[in-house]
């Protein structure tokens, strides 16, 4: 399986930053090993995928409804995000989980509606600082994706420890080791066969200096990467590291 690079550049990325770091990504992708997903603001995605269109780097969402349009004021919808040249979308980031409220319910609903309208789904999943100390974290990241993920699901999986992301710390590769192992064997309790197919991401501080380390434990299937994806030779460097 080809592990896949996706960035996600949260609220950030105004014309000349989309510009700045799709261009060089254009070229910069050819020939790599991996899959390479920029993830902009709404307000860019189709700025992202005229400047990507035809090159190796696909272009995805951030969030979407669960509904394909209303009366929804400012929401988005998977219909949107198609017609706006994505073809992927993050789903229940814990920064939405937290800011928004959103439920494992809520999170299966905008899932279901992504692949109806044909978007690869990236759902997202991870502990905070305080369910780790406890131990909780497989109680956590099990019930995330027990609540989170339909039937059948057939997309990717990001294991984001919340007190990783942004902060510089990242999980030890003995306990991403552990996690990811427990993911897998979840997903194939979860799903059968199908859940040895489901790459799982790794999320939280993933910079050049560590990817090659990171991308090398056994079921890490790619990387969601928030801050290094915002400078386009950072992005390039943990993609230059990652494994077909
Ligand atoms: P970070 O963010 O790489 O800046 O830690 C990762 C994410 O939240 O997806």
């Amino acid at each position: 399986m080809r592990q896949l690079i996706a960035g996600n550049w949260k609220m950030n990325g105004l014309a000349g930053d989309t510009a700045a770091i799709c261009g060089p990504l254009r070229t910069g992708a050819d020939g790599l090993a991996c899959d390479l997903l920029v993830c902009p603001p709404f307000t860019r995605i189709v700025t992202a995928a005229n400047i990507l269109v035809g090159s190796a780097v696909a272009v995805g969402g951030q969030d979407c409804h669960v509904n394909e349009k209303g009366a929804h004021t400012g929401d988005i919808s998977a219909a949107m995000l198609a017609d706006a040249g994505a073809t992927w979308v993050i789903l229940g980031h814990s920064e939405r989980r937290a800011d928004h409220g959103e439920s494992d319910a809520l999170i299966q609903a905008k899932t279901k509606a992504a692949v109806a309208t044909g978007l690869s789904p990236i759902v997202c999943v991870g502990e905070t600082e305080a369910q780790r100390v406890a131990g909780d974290q497989n109680k956590i990241v099990g019930g995330q994706l027990a609540g989170s993920l339909p039937e059948g699901f057939a997309g990717v999986v990001a294991y984001e420890p919340v007190w990783a992301i942004g902060t510089g710390k990242t999980a030890t590769e003995a306990d991403v080791a552990a996690m990811h192992l427990f993911i897998r064997e979840t997903l194939v309790k979860q799903l059968g066969d199908a859940g040895n197919k489901v790459r799982i991401l790794y999320g939280g501080s993933v910079r050049p200096a560590n990817a090659s380390t990171l991308l090398a434990v056994p079921h890490v299937g790619g990387a969601l990467v928030g801050g290094a994806a915002l400078n386009a030779a950072d992005f390039l460097g943990i993609a230059k590291a990652a494994k077909a």
